[in-house]
């Protein structure tokens, strides 16, 4: 009895010494990751985040895409964005300048002419990166450990997708790539049922859905539901720190459009929850389903068909977050302000 007695306390102190080095080796391993981005108002909340998030974060390089606004403005506010959380060692590539097949669009209407409302823009002291963004994609992605990088995807999806026509083969470095896009309970932001990344280049969100690669969409189902209000933006603004300062301001003119539009109580910060998803991934829940997404002219032009309810058992190819705890984000977020400058 007693020999029973010790060995049942060995193994429970066994058991739990393993669940403690299990976590303490989640917590510790870091992502490396590569965000491609159009900032943008969110795109550059979402790029504070990360900044100055280094322990959970090995931010690789920020990749810029055409989108909110042209791609010389989209590089030049991720450049600002860098400088802003001191992380000028953060490499930044500019890439594609156009969608893979439709007309450009842009929406300096939420986004404003420089693509960051609230805020006074100027020109940072560090330079792009030589070499194109999708270039560096292929070349970083092909060398990579089998699965070792995480893809943060914040606006269209031209840079991946022209990486992995050119080189499919670079799915092999890929752990997975994390989508702000989509809409389908929520119905769309550009048009009743598109959302503006899907929208403005659904050519290259489907060669990105059929390279295989483990995806997860951040839709506005989710993003929708994480929103500001005065007393979150005023608990940043009260941070007394320039981030502080930036993310209010910006914040402040960003969200009054969809306040208006959706006639809500306050607006989402998109892109910010892609981030929020890597580092508290407990924040959120979603589902395994299938997505297909629609690319022919008309009114379903951009339009991501989820199928939540597996009506047509069609394979299950993105996992599609579809709630989230909006005041543990804006917890999260306002707790990585505090330690920029
Ligand atoms: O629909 C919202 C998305 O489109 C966000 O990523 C925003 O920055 C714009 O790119
Ligand atoms: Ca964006």
């Amino acid at each position: 009895m007693h020999l029973c007695r010790h060995f049942l306390l060995r193994l429970i102190r066994s058991i739990a010494l393993l669940a403690i080095f299990s976590t303490a080796a989640h917590a510790a391993e870091k992502r490396d990751l590569i965000i491609d981005t159009d900032p943008g108002a969110d795109d550059v909340v979402a790029l504070l985040l990360a900044l100055a998030s280094p322990e959970e974060l090995h931010i690789r390089a920020i990749t810029t895409v055409a989108g909110n606004v042209r791609i010389d403005k989209t590089s030049r506010n991720a450049r600002l964005a860098r400088e802003w959380a001191a992380r000028e060692e953060v490499p930044v590539y500019a890439g594609a300048g156009r969608p893979l097949v439709r007309p450009p669009i842009y929406a300096e209407n939420i986004h404003g002419k420089e693509g960051l409302p609230g805020v006074d823009v100027h020109e940072p002291k560090k330079g792009l990166a030589d070499g194109n963004a999708v270039q560096y994609l292929i070349d970083t992605l092909s060398k990579a450990e089998p699965h070792s990088i995480t893809i943060a995807m914040l606006g269209p999806q031209t840079n991946l997708a022209l990486a992995l026509i050119q080189a499919p083969e670079i799915t092999q470095g890929i752990k997975e790539v994390v989508v702000m896009g989509g809409a389908h309970f929520n119905g769309g932001n550009i048009t009743p049922v598109a959302e503006f990344n899907l929208y403005a280049d659904p050519d290259a969100a489907k060669v990105v859905l059929a390279s295989g690669v483990k995806l997860t969409y951040v839709p506005l189902d989710v993003t929708h539901k994480v929103l500001t209000s005065d007393q979150r933006i005023q608990r940043i603004e009260g941070l007394n720190n320039h981030a502080g300062k930036l993310v209010s301001s910006i914040l402040n003119e960003y969200v009054k459009a969809d306040m208006v539009h959706y006639g809500l109580p306050g607006g989402p910060v998109h892109d910010a929850s892609v981030i929020a998803w890597l580092l508290k991934p407990e924040l959120f829940s979603g589902r395994l389903i299938n997505v297909a997404i629609d690319s022919r002219e008309g009114p379903g032009f951009g339009q991501t068909v989820a199928d939540w309810y597996d009506t047509l058992g069609q394979p299950k190819n993105v996992f599609w977050i579809e709630n989230g705890d909006a005041q543990g984000f804006f917890d999260l977020l306002t707790q990585r302000l505090a330690r920029l400058k």
